[in-house]
């Protein structure tokens, strides 16, 4: 399909079935290769359903992992056509059905086989962060007051569903495979939610610097792009975290300036 050709013109072939193939993914990393199935597809459907009528029709040994098939549960992340999206959200009109469609694996993640990956180095990263750590009650009914703003800075980032599409784009994990070094930018986003909480103590910037090496993050925005939760996870939580470290660490001044004049960190500016 030429570029030039738009969205209206691309439902319009959808209208009606029509006979597409999808080149899929089978086997793991080391040893697998594409294999070209046709099927049936018409309006409204996504790339998820087009696996499942696969399964049905013609591998029904074809490995792939769901749930909620309404984008909330973060399991059928993939590549589809190059590009780490959701399956289920992924509407066959908005991709180039004259051609074959490409559906494989995260790549920044071991294969167990065909579509599905091993995420559970993301789960044990999740696992060393600190925890939340609220500061004593303001009143003695053991209740906190809090500014709506900070209430609602966090808001965006407790959109995350985990499907860590973010992580799989990301070079840092992807190209230079810094898993032991560099928690990546789903655990920026959690962390942000923690350090950015407007009751949290904890002291936490030591860890964001060190063990998760934010430094790695060159802030290319990547993650960003793909997440199908829409969160500004470069501008909202990686800079800011990154503006925190280098008041704590590189900024001798500010850090002076804390040293006299405590203040809660919900209420840092940036
Ligand atoms: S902005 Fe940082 S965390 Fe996000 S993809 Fe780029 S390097 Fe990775
Ligand atoms: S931040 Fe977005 S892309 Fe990353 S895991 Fe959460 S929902 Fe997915
Ligand atoms: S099946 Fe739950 S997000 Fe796709």
């Amino acid at each position: 399909m030429s570029p030039q050709r738009g969205r209206a013109e691309r439902t319009q072939d959808m209208g009606e079935q029509r006979q597409a193939t999808f080149s899929v993914w089978r086997g793991d990393h080391q040893t697998g290769k594409f294999v070209d199935y046709k099927t049936t597809v018409s309006e409204g459907m996504v790339v998820l359903d087009a696996i499942h009528q696969i399964q049905a029709e013609s591998a029904s040994d074809l490995a792939c992992r769901w749930n909620c098939k309404a984008g909330k549960c973060g399991s059928c992340s993939a590549e589809i056509n190059g590009k780490p999206r959701l399956m289920c959200m992924t509407r066959l009109d908005v991709l180039d059905m004259t051609q074959p469609v490409t559906v494989e694996p995260m790549r920044s993640f071991p294969s167990i086989r065909d579509l599905v990956t091993d995420v559970s180095w993301n789960f044990k990263v999740k696992k060393r962060i600190k925890p939340f750590k609220p500061r004593k009650p303001d009143a003695e009914d053991g209740t906190w007051r809090m500014y709506q703003a900070d209430v609602e800075r966090v808001q965006e980032f407790r959109k995350c569903i985990e499907c860590f599409l973010c992580q799989d784009v990301c070079h840092v994990l992807r190209e230079h495979h810094k898993h032991d070094e560099f928690a990546g930018p789903r655990h920026f986003v959690y962390q942000a939610a923690l350090e950015m909480h407007p009751l949290d103590v904890e002291e936490r910037l030591g860890q964001v610097k060190g063990e998760n090496a934010i430094g790695y993050c060159n802030i290319t925005k990547c993650c960003t792009k793909v997440c199908p939760e829409h969160i500004a996870i470069t501008d909202n939580a990686i800079i800011p975290l990154k503006e925190r470290v280098n008041d704590e660490f590189y900024d001798p001044i500010t850090k002076l300036f804390r040293m006299f004049r405590a203040r809660p960190k919900a209420d840092r500016k940036d």
